[in-house]
């Protein structure tokens, strides 16, 4: 996520602007940059990358004179990292300047409306079509002009906003990305988050959905999106530098797990226009959509649990065969691959050395290359032929949450995609889709309601030595990531199994007393899982079942139930998965370690 921090009062601005951005960089950017107000000018500094750079550029703040300013940290979505896509960005004249956290869904057309308008564009971000905007509505009054640009505007938002005519004062408003304010003798403030702030007061004021804020030396007023005043109350933030980072979260493990409904939503929205899924960044035409012969997803971990689920979704809904392949292995195997087949590559950081090279070996044999990627401008990002980005936001907790179940909905609209322009679904099937994707962020929210009674059951196996996740299908699918969930932060070893697979050998690991997580989710698969519940714990397993809610059959014969709501049959994994997720978390907690950083691992694995 981007970081906005924005001052005004007697100090200068920009030492305390770079300050707060530092605070900010656990938050994951690509570019950083600052306006300031000189009493005559705006004054802008920017440059891809590191924060250091700007303290470089600027000496700490001591070159760029003003009291009055807004400050960025770049987490880019649209545009590439680069010092021209860097915040802040201002209107042709340079009279505003606009910093933002969030995605303006609608900005293409809005791009279009003010460039017949004769505006100009010099980045390739949605973010500049504000300062343009506010400049098309701006008449003298500021809150005037925010209010009309908020009207106009979709998506989500976090704006800091300076105008050159009205130097006393500093603007800020918000949608669905939080912002909030602060108030000590020197001056106001404002900040996407409170670790920015902790080293001014503690004394702060979170802006509310749709409201505005102005900020002066000494004041700080705030408006509905109509402009008429509202009150707020000041809260005292208790927080360390260390919890605040994590909004008081434990974790960033945890954190993230709670911002999956939003991820869902994020990485939904923007590619659903009415009952149809359209996602331009796939850049194929029907024709070609109709042409693909085959489909390879390739990844590793976490990406290549999701890529098995995506194997089945395609495979049921779009009846596209589907080989779903460890990059590793992939890379080395000397896959049959032909022009007509379509890999699509998937990973969080885009810098994954085995998946970059298989994207390199589907490349050279004359495939197109899709990839589904969290890190805009990583390497296999640029040289795939296409990206499709998950709206994730940094993820920094090495086991992966919110990027795996964003990589899980994308699957899905591609599928979906596919599926209707290959006649494979109708109109109402495609329309019917679309509903059960919408209520997944609602679903999820619901899920995590459930924190407690999981951590309770997690602690009950915090000296598991053996644990077994078994599934069919994309329960099977499921069962991948929930046991490398497990593994990989509490150091509990593992398995996941497909259900009908059990008997063939690895049953003869079942004891009295090991446990054994059925996944049961697939209806019609259901009484066989059912019946692989029977087998285990006819040899003494603990079965705690995640099934549908309702399900009695699989309650009846199991020890311990997890529901989760009803959804398509598709869609189960982004629901089924919540509930693995916070076991792993929970049981890692119990057994005391660092969840966020576990032995021997690395975010990004960027060597062989
Ligand atoms: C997931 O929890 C793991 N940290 C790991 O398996 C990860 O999914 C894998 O290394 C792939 O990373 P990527 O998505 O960044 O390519």
């Amino acid at each position: 996520m981007c970081g906005i921090v924005g001052f005004i009062g007697k100090k200068q601005a920009a030492p305390i602007i770079l300050d707060g951005l530092s605070k900010l960089e656990y938050r994951g950017y690509d570019s950083a940059g600052m306006a300031v107000f000189d009493g005559e000018k705006i004054n802008v500094v920017k440059a891809a990358g590191k924060l250091k750079r700007l303290v470089e550029l600027t000496h700490d703040g001591a070159e760029i004179k003003g009291f009055a300013g807004v400050g960025h940290t770049r987490w880019a979505t649209h545009g590439q990292p680069t010092s021209e896509n860097a915040h802040p960005h201002l209107n042709g004249k340079g009279t505003i300047a606009v910093v933002h956290n969030g995605i303006i869904e609608n900005y293409i057309s809005l791009k279009k409306m003010l460039t017949k308008k004769g505006y100009s564009f010099k980045s390739e971000t949605d973010t500049e079509v504000i300062p343009n905007l506010l400049d098309y509505y701006y008449k003298g009054d500021p809150l005037e002009a925010i209010q009309k640009t908020l009207h106009r505007i979709e998506g989500s938002y976090s704006f800091g906003i300076i105008f050159a005519d009205r130097p006393g004062e500093l603007y800020a408003a918000r949608k669905a990305s939080p912002l909030i304010c602060g108030k000590n003798d020197e001056g106001t403030f404002i900040a996407s988050d409170v670790p920015a702030l902790l080293k001014y007061t503690r004394r702060v004021y979170y802006i509310g959905e749709e409201e505005i804020a102005r900020l002066t030396e000494n004041s700080i007023e705030f408006f509905d999106v109509d402009a008429s005043p509202i009150e707020k109350e000041e809260v005292e933030i208790k927080w360390d530098a260390s919890a605040a980072e994590k909004s008081g979260y434990e974790h960033f493990m945890i954190k993230e797990i709670y911002e999956e409904p939003k991820t869902v939503k994020d990485t939904i929205r923007p590619r659903i226009k009415g009952n149809t899924v359209e996602i331009e960044e796939l850049g194929m035409t029907d024709e070609e959509i109709k042409e693909v012969g085959g489909i390879f997803i390739v990844a590793c971990g976490s990406a290549y649990h999701a890529g098995v689920t995506g194997k089945y979704v395609f495979e049921g809904m779009a009846r596209i065969p589907v080989n779903v392949d460890i990059a590793s292995e992939f890379r080395y195997r000397n896959p049959i691959l032909n022009e007509k087949d379509l890999v699509i590559v998937i990973s969080q950081s885009g810098e994954t050395a085995d998946t970059k090279e298989a994207l390199r070996v589907a490349k050279q044999a004359g495939c197109k290359v899709l990839a589904i990627v969290n890190v805009v401008g990583s390497s296999i990002a640029r040289e795939a032929d296409k990206v499709m980005y998950t709206w994730a936001g940094p993820e920094i907790s090495v086991a992966t949450t919110k990027a795996y179940s964003a990589q899980l909905v994308a699957l899905y609209l591609l599928a979906i995609k596919f599926a209707h322009v290959r006649g494979r679904i109708t109109d109402d099937e495609m329309t019917s889709y679309i509903q059960d994707l919408k209520k997944l962020p609602d679903q999820i929210e619901l899920l995590l309601g459930n924190r407690e009674k999981i951590q309770h059951f997690a602690n009950r196996y915090v000296a598991a030595k053996d644990v077994f996740f078994i599934g069919r299908g994309i329960d099977y699918a499921i069962s991948l990531e929930g046991s490398l969930k497990l593994k990989e932060i509490s150091y509990v070893h593992s398995e996941a199994y497909a259900a009908g697979e059990l008997k063939h050998g690895t049953i003869s690991l079942i004891e009295d007393g090991t446990l054994v997580v059925a996944v049961a989710t697939q209806k019609d698969l259901l009484a066989k899982t059912v019946s692989n519940i029977v087998e285990v714990k006819s040899r003494g397993a603990f079965v705690l079942a995640v099934t549908n809610v309702g399900s009695t059959e699989v309650e009846n014969v199991s020890d311990y139930v997890l529901f989760i709501p009803e959804t398509n049959r598709y869609f189960a994994n982004s629901l089924a998965i919540i509930p693995l997720q916070l076991f792993g978390y929970y049981v890692s907690v119990g057994r005391g370690y660092d969840v966020d950083h576990p032995r021997n691992l690395a975010k990004s694995v960027t060597v062989e």
